[in-house]
C-alpha cells in the first residue's frame, strides 16, 4: 500500500451555500428585492417558474440547520450574505436586522467551532442599483460596493478571517451579459466585457478596503475553474486549447492576481472591438486587488479542437465550465468546444473529471504561487427519499473522487487550505428548481409543493462525517 500524503492538521473540512439558494425570507425584517426576486417572477426564465421566496426557509431554521453542521462536524462553512439585508436600496440606510441576522449565524457557528467563510457577493444585486443604473455596467457600482463591504468588514472583521468577494464572476457576467439565462438577460459580447472589467475595478477596491479594515484577514475571489484539454494532439488543437485557456481561466484570474488583462485576447478583442474600455487610473486600482488565496469552484473540465475563422457560425462562447447547451459552443479563430470522449457524464449532461481538478490546482499553483481554497465542488442529482432514508452513493463516489485528487495535488505540492462541497442542505439551483439536489442534507420539498421543508440526513452526511472525523484517512 502506497503511503498517501495526510490532510494538513488544520485543513479546513466544509460545505457551502448562497443566500438566495437557502435563505427565503425573501422580504422579511427589511430586506429589499435582488435582481434574482424580480427576475425569476418573470415567466419563463426558471424551470417551473421556481424562485427563492421560499427557498428552504434557511433564514427562519437557521439554528436547526446549524446543529446539523455542528453534528456532521464540519471545520468550515462558507455562506453569502444578501446585499439587500444590509442596505434594501443598495446603499444609504443600513437595515440592522440584516446585521443582526448574520451576526447571530456567525456567533453560532464560532460556538460550534466552525470557521465562517463569507461571500460578500454571490449573485443577488440590489434590483434598485439595476434600476438606478443598470448593475455592473456602471461605474457607480464601485462605491456602492465598496461601502456595502466595508459595512461588513466593520461589522465583522474581528470574528471572521476568510473572506470571498465576487462569486463567479465569470460566471454571473457570461451568463448575465452573453449567453442572456440570468439577470438581466443582456447577449451582447461588448457590454459583457464593460461590465466584467467594472466588476473587476469593484473587486480590486474592495480588497484594498479589506487591506485597511481587516488587516489580519484573508480575501479571495470565488472563480468558476474549468481546466482546457485539446481534444487531439493536433498542434492546431493544442493552439485552440492555449486560446480557451487563456480566454476562460488567466482573462480573469490573471486580473485579480497580477493586474492586467492577457495578450493574446485582448489583442482579439480589440480586432472585433469588443475589448473594454480602460479609464486613466483603472490599471492601477486592479494591481491593488491582489488576493491571499485563490478560491475555486469546480465542476468540470472543458475540451475543445480548432475552429478556423472561414465559414463558421459563431456559436455560444462557454464562459461558464457549464456544458449542456454548448456543445457547439466557442469563438471564431480561437477555440471550439467539444465533448471529451473519455469522460462520462452525470444527469445534468456535466462530465465528471476529478483528475481535472487536479491538474486545474497544479496549473494555478504554478502560475500564481497561491494557496488555493476550494470554494464549490459537488454533485447535482435527482436523489429518492426512499423510507425516510437517501441512498447516495453516487454523491459518495464523486466527492470521495474529487478529494483523492486533492491529495494526490497536496503530495504535488500543491498548497490546499480547504475544501468545502456544495452544498449543505439541499437548495434552489438558480434555473433548475428544487429537483437538482446538492445538499448532504435533504429538503423535503419541490418545485410545487413546500410540504414541511424537512430536513433528513442522506448517507453522504454520516460519511462525510467519518471523512472529517478520520481527517481524510478513511478515503
Ligand atoms: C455554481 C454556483 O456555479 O454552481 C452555485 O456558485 C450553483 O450557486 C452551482 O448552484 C451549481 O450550479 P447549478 O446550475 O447546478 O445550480
Amino acid at each position: 500500500h502506497e503511503h498517501k500524503q495526510p490532510f494538513p492538521e488544520n485543513f479546513l473540512w466544509g460545505s457551502a451555500s448562497a443566500a438566495y439558494q437557502i435563505e427565503g425570507g425573501w422580504d422579511q425584517d427589511g430586506k429589499g428585492p435582488s435582481v434574482w426576486d424580480v427576475y425569476t417572477k418573470q415567466p419563463g426564465t426558471t424551470y417551473m417558474d421556481t424562485n427563492g421566496d421560499i427557498a428552504v426557509d434557511h433564514y427562519n431554521r437557521m439554528e436547526e440547520d446549524v446543529a446539523l453542521m455542528a453534528e456532521m462536524g464540519l471545520k468550515t462553512y462558507r455562506f453569502s450574505i444578501a446585499w439587500t439585508r444590509i442596505y434594501p436600496e443598495g446603499r444609504g440606510e443600513v437595515n440592522e436586522a440584516g446585521l443582526a441576522f448574520y451576526e447571530r449565524l456567525i456567533d453560532l457557528l464560532l460556538d460550534n467551532h466552525i470557521e465562517p467563510i463569507i461571500t460578500v457577493y454571490h449573485w443577488d444585486l440590489p434590483q434598485a442599483l439595476m434600476d438606478e443604473y443598470g448593475g455592473w455596467e456602471s461605474r457607480k457600482i464601485i462605491d456602492d460596493f465598496n461601502d456595502y463591504c466595508v459595512t461588513l468588514f466593520q461589522r465583522f472583521g474581528e470574528k471572521v478571517k476568510y473572506w470571498v468577494t465576487l462569486n463567479e464572476q465569470n460566471v454571473f457576467i457570461g451568463l448575465g451579459y452573453k449567453v442572456g439565462l440570468h439577470p438581466p438577460g443582456v447577449k451582447d459580447e461588448k457590454r459583457m466585457h464593460q461590465a466584467n472589467h467594472i466588476a473587476s475595478l469593484a473587486n480590486a477596491k474592495a480588497v484594498e478596503s479589506f487591506r485597511k479594515y481587516v488587516p489580519n484577514g484573508k480575501v479571495g475571489p470565488s472563480f468558476a475553474l474549468s481546466p482546457v484539454y485539446p481534444r487531439t494532439s493536433h498542434p492546431e488543437d493544442v493552439l485552440a486549447a492555449e486560446n480557451a485557456e487563456e480566454m476562460m481561466n488567466h482573462w480573469y484570474m490573471d486580473v485579480y492576481v497580477h493586474g492586467k488583462y492577457p495578450e493574446v485576447i485582448w489583442a482579439h478583442l480589440e480586432r472585433k472591438g469588443t475589448a473594454p474600455e480602460l479609464q486613466e487610473g483603472d490599471l492601477e486600482l486592479l494591481k491593488q486587488g491582489a488576493p491571499d488565496f485563490m478560491g475555486i469552484n469546480y465542476y468540470q473540465s472543458t475540451t475543445v479542437e480548432r475552429n478556423p475563422l472561414d465559414g463558421v457560425a459563431e456559436g455560444k462562447m462557454n464562459t461558464t465550465g457549464k456544458k449542456g447547451t454548448s456543445s457547439d459552443s466557442g469563438v471564431p479563430g480561437l477555440f471550439k468546444t467539444c465533448r471529451n470522449p473519455d469522460l462520462t457524464t452525470t444527469n445534468w449532461d456535466w462530465e465528471i473529471d476529478p483528475v481535472g481538478l487536479r491538474i486545474g490546482m497544479r496549473r494555478i499553483h504554478n502560475r500564481y504561487q497561491l494557496p488555493i481554497l476550494i470554494s464549490e465542488n459537488g454533485l447535482g442529482e435527482f436523489d429518492k427519499l426512499e423510507n425516510g432514508r437517501i441512498h447516495d452513493d453516487y454523491r459518495i463516489d464523486y466527492i470521495a473522487s474529487h478529494l483523492q485528487q486533492i491529495q494526490e495535488a497536496l503530495q504535488d505540492g500543491v498548497d490546499v487550505i480547504g475544501y468545502c462541497t456544495w452544498s449543505f442542505t439541499d437548495l434552489l439551483s438558480w434555473l433548475n428548481g428544487y429537483q437538482k439536489r446538492y445538499g448532504f442534507v435533504y429538503i423535503d420539498r419541490d418545485e410545487k409543493d413546500v410540504r414541511n421543508l424537512r430536513r433528513i440526513k442522506k448517507d453522504s452526511f454520516y460519511w462525510y462525517q467519518d471523512i472529517i472525523q478520520s481527517s481524510g484517512e478513511k478515503l
